[in-house]
């Protein structure tokens, strides 16, 4: 009998036990360091001449693992191979398609100090985050399993005299899953399950950032054996094997979670129809955000800094959910301030190997050099109260930095950074707030600190975010808790982790037969 869906639990790194599993994983990583990871497509591993090189963002000196590249005629082999797989897959029976989720989530929990060193490595992240991270794949395995296995019962229909009647989910077909590196474990677990559980097979394709992540999660799939061909692995760039992916006449669906601008344009690709498309794809679209935290005059301060801090610097500011802009109530404002700068002065900075470090490095070049940018942007814009710099010589450094007295429609308080940068607004009242909170091109994410019920109504009703949040941080969305996904030009809103995703990747037939 299958145990009720339960969330995973946390790894507790006051014991000395699990910090010592811990340094034992990085150790192991150590000897794996730099190691050469093939492409997957139909079982078959592959060795190309092109590759990915992907690097420590603590010590960009230090290679990961380097990993073979796709390009477009292995994107069309790949392609392939799931159609192949689809025509075997499609008949096996919802309940073996979950165990399959089953067993890897088995097997990601045997690893989860293996996984979290790694995610501490390649993405930068503290051991609490990586550990959240594998905790919340192994949640997205144990969800969608047992969800497919409620799906598997049709949907309920009324009857009809001298007819019998029934209405059944069915597989669409083949998708492309198309993931970001700021979740490289949940996030592409997450997406890839719920496509195969229901009958689908899939091309995935990594983030270049984080490919080794990914060619780990496809070792879990070889120890179990899925058949071959179900979940095809293709590193590689977004513009020529997503682009060609996405474009492919048989592609099904896409699922997609990264920034508006390719998220948008994977859309409009999408809706292209092509020589020889019979279907209309379904793009499943998650993007980012320009989340915010409202700060009411009749409110617990300290719990407010706190919520702020985590959310706005919590893995360097890198999620979708993080908090970039505070907007504070003008009573409070100078108080609240303070408040946000003494929490954020006892991060600590550095490489994240090191288990006191809750502040590591951003992922690459790119987003350090971004980062930045906004940073002298926003010298323009508001007053840097706190941060401002980079640091360090040997990883993509920035100090978690706060500027104040930021206008609502300056660039830093409407445009995704992704980065540890939070503005800080000031505004007359908590109605002022939440028109400004609202007035962006995003609803991702959003929280209110307030005692004033009244208040907190409002803000149910018209903060216009996919994830709300009361008296709470608006990062760390739970599975099955709190289904994750936005509004606006944030998403197709497709609730990550809730009751209805896997319905966004099957078709509903509904069969009469009259007796
Ligand atoms: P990104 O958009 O740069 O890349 C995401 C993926 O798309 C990568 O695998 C990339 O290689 C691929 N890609 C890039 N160009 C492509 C193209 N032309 N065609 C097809 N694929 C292409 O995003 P990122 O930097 O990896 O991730 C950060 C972004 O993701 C942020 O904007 C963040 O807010 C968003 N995000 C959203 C959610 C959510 O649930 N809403 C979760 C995590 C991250
Ligand atoms: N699902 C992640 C969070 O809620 C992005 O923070």
């Amino acid at each position: 009998m299958l145990e009720k869906f339960k969330n995973e639990p946390l790894i507790d790194f006051t014991k000395q036990e699990n910090i010592d599993k811990m340094e034992e994983a990085f150790k192991k990583l150590d000897v794996e360091k730099g190691k050469e990871y093939p492409l997957i497509i139909g079982g078959e591993k592959i060795y190309t001449d092109e590759k990915i090189t992907s690097y420590n963002p603590c010590n960009f000196k230090e290679i990961i693992g380097i990993v073979s590249k796709g390009n477009e005629e292995l994107a069309d082999k790949s392609m392939c191979s799931a159609l192949e797989a689809f025509e075997m897959w499609k008949n096996v029976c919802p309940k073996e398609r979950a165990n399959y989720l089953f067993k890897a989530a088995a097997i990601m929990r045997r690893k989860k100090f293996d996984f979290s060193a790694l995610l501490v490595e390649e993405a930068g992240k503290t051991w609490i985050e990586a550990d959240a991270d594998v905790a919340e794949a192994i949640d997205f395995l144990e969800y969608y399993g047992r969800q497919m296995l409620k799906f598997a019962k049709g949907m309920d229909v009324g009857s009809f005299p001298g007819e019998i009647n029934e209405c059944y989910y069915i597989p669409m077909g083949v998708g492309i899953v198309i993931a970001p590196w700021n979740f490289p474990l949940a996030i592409l677990t997450g997406m890839t399950a719920a496509s195969i559980v229901t009958g689908n097979t899939v091309v995935i394709k990594p983030s270049s950032s984080t490919p080794v992540v990914a060619a780990k999660f496809m070792e879990i799939w070889d120890e179990i054996k899925l058949p071959d061909g179900v979940i095809n692995y293709l590193p590689g760039p977004g513009e020529s094997v997503g682009n060609y992916l996405v474009s492919h006449p048989k592609t099904r669906f896409i699922n997609f979670t990264g920034s508006k601008d390719v998220g948008l344009n994977i859309s409009k690709m999408a809706s292209d129809i092509k020589d020889g498309q019979k279907c209309i794809k379904r793009v499943i679209a998650e993007m980012g955000g320009k989340d915010t935290i409202i700060v009411d005059n009749e409110a617990d301060l300290d719990a407010a800094a706190e919520g702020i801090v985590a959310s706005a610097f919590g893995f360097q500011g890198q999620k979708c959910s993080a908090c970039s802009r505070a907007i504070i109530v003008e009573d409070i404002y100078d108080e609240m301030i303070d408040k946000i700068v003494e929490k954020t002065k006892k991060l600590k900075i550095g490489p994240t190997r090191k288990f006191d470090t809750n502040f590591g490095a951003v992922i690459d070049e790119n987003a350090y050099e971004k980062i930045l940018t906004y940073i002298e942007i926003g010298r323009n814009e508001g007053k840097i109260c706190f941060g401002g710099n980079k640091c360090g010589e040997s990883g993509y450094f920035i100090e978690p930095t706060i500027i104040v007295d930021v206008s609502p429609d300056a660039r830093i308080s409407q445009e995704e950074i992704f980065g540890p940068v939070l503005s800080v607004i000031k505004v007359d009242n908590f109605d002022c707030a939440l028109n400004i909170a609202n007035d962006t091109d995003y609803g991702l994410t959003g929280a209110v600190y307030s005692n004033n019920r009244q208040k907190l109504e409002k803000a149910k009703r018209e903060f216009h975010v996919g994830n709300l949040y009361l008296n709470r941080k608006c990062t760390g969305a739970l599975v099955g808790v709190q289904p994750f996904g936005g509004f606006k030009l944030s998403g197709t809103c497709s609730k990550a982790g809730g009751e209805d995703y896997l319905l966004l990747f099957m078709e509903i037939k509904s069969v009469a037969e009259r007796l």
